[in-house]
């Protein structure tokens, strides 16, 4: 019997020290250990035995047990470590290897010009606010000193969702939602960027979605030269101190005065060329003094405030700054051209 375990001992050893995994480790633990394995099956013939070869052989199996087991554990702890081991060395990574560019985006020029035109206007004490592109007639025309039938609304086609709603033609009913909004006390300082539309058939000057940027002054004592005063630094500001600015009498229903601003053209410094027709002034945005009937239907008394308000297209400002001919390249989403933008983050 002694002999029977000491082989079983030997033997399962053996099979230890060849196991390869620990799925066949664990096999040879659940047969040489198990209820039903060798050992028991030995021990059954333990009632043959004398009283005092029986506690002798008891402790002989128990310490083939142990030495199967520690055996078994020491194994456990090799195959483990040469597991993590194989693992490690199938997924070395060699830094040394040259990486692969992503290509990262990079924000929109027309965002940019925003921004930019914004930050601008902020650092004069401005806010922005913004209004909702499906408009109410009421706001878009009616409250802008543009009563239905007004001939005046031919100016801006529009694209009337009913009766009542358009999408906006322009950013200027964010002035009118504003200024109702103040119930009749100044001053009121703000600018609107947004998008708006008209129907337009698109060419390389013309789409029928486009974005305005609106700029509205309420106060006491608000005069034409303080218009002129904040459109000449802006002018500078956004195109280059060496610009001069020019007002030309125009019209806007919703100011009155109605004035067009020109800048000098960067490209001929005025002398005339085919970028400013010949004349040496560039056209860049429409403003005035806020008609009196608009402050009265917002809610202001004329007697006591006055107003200018401005509106101009990003758009055209951002082709004359970077030189783009047609401003159907801001929405067409070439990656070519909009590449180029980068450098202006
Ligand atoms: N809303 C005018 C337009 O779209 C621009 C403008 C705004 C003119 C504010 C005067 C004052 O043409």
């Amino acid at each position: 019997m002694q002999e029977r375990l000491k082989e079983l001992q030997t033997e399962a050893l053996e099979k230890i020290a060849q196991a390869a995994d620990l799925k066949e480790l664990n096999d040879i633990r659940v047969s040489y250990l198990g209820k039903k394995g060798p050992i028991t099956e030995v021990l059954k013939g333990m009632g043959k035995l004398t009283a005092e070869e029986r506690p002798k052989m008891g402790a002989l199996a128990n310490e083939v047990r142990d030495a199967i087991s520690s055996g078994i554990e020491e194994k456990h702890k090799q195959l483990e470590a040469a597991a993590v081991e194989a693992k490690l060395a199938g997924e070395t990574i060699d830094v040394t290897l040259p990486g692969r560019p992503m290509k990262t985006g990079h924000r929109h020029p027309l965002t940019n010009v925003i921004e930019e035109i914004e930050d601008l206007f902020i650092g004069m004490g401005y806010t922005v606010e913004e209004g909702p592109e499906v408009e109410k007639d009421y706001y878009n025309f009616e409250a802008l000193n543009l009563p239905k039938g007004h001939p005046a609304r031919d100016m801006q086609d529009s694209f009337y969702i009913t009766e009542e709603f358009l999408l906006r033609t322009h950013t200027s009913p964010v002035q009118a939602r504003t200024m109702e909004k103040h119930k009749g006390k100044g001053p009121v300082k703000i600018i609107c960027p947004g998008k708006v539309y008209r129907r337009d058939n698109d060419d390389a000057t013309h789409s029928h979605q486009f974005m305005q940027i609106e700029g509205l002054v309420i106060d006491e004592n608000i005069r034409m030269t303080d218009l002129k005063g904040t459109l000449q630094v802006f002018a500078k500001k956004m195109f280059g101190e060496d610009r001069e600015i020019r007002l030309r009498p125009s019209f806007f229903p919703f100011t009155e005065p109605s004035v067009e601003m020109d800048i000098s053209c960067k490209i001929c410094s005025g002398k005339g060329c085919s970028v400013c027709k010949k004349t040496g002034w560039i056209e860049i945005l429409g403003a005035g003094m806020v008609h009196p009937n608009v402050l009265e239907m917002a809610g202001f008394d004329s007697k006591k405030y006055t107003g200018f308000a401005f509106g101009m297209g990003p758009e055209r400002i951002a082709m004359l700054k970077y030189g783009v001919d047609d401003i159907r390249h801001f929405y067409t989403n070439d990656v070519r051209f909009l590449q180029q933008f980068s450098i202006h983050e």
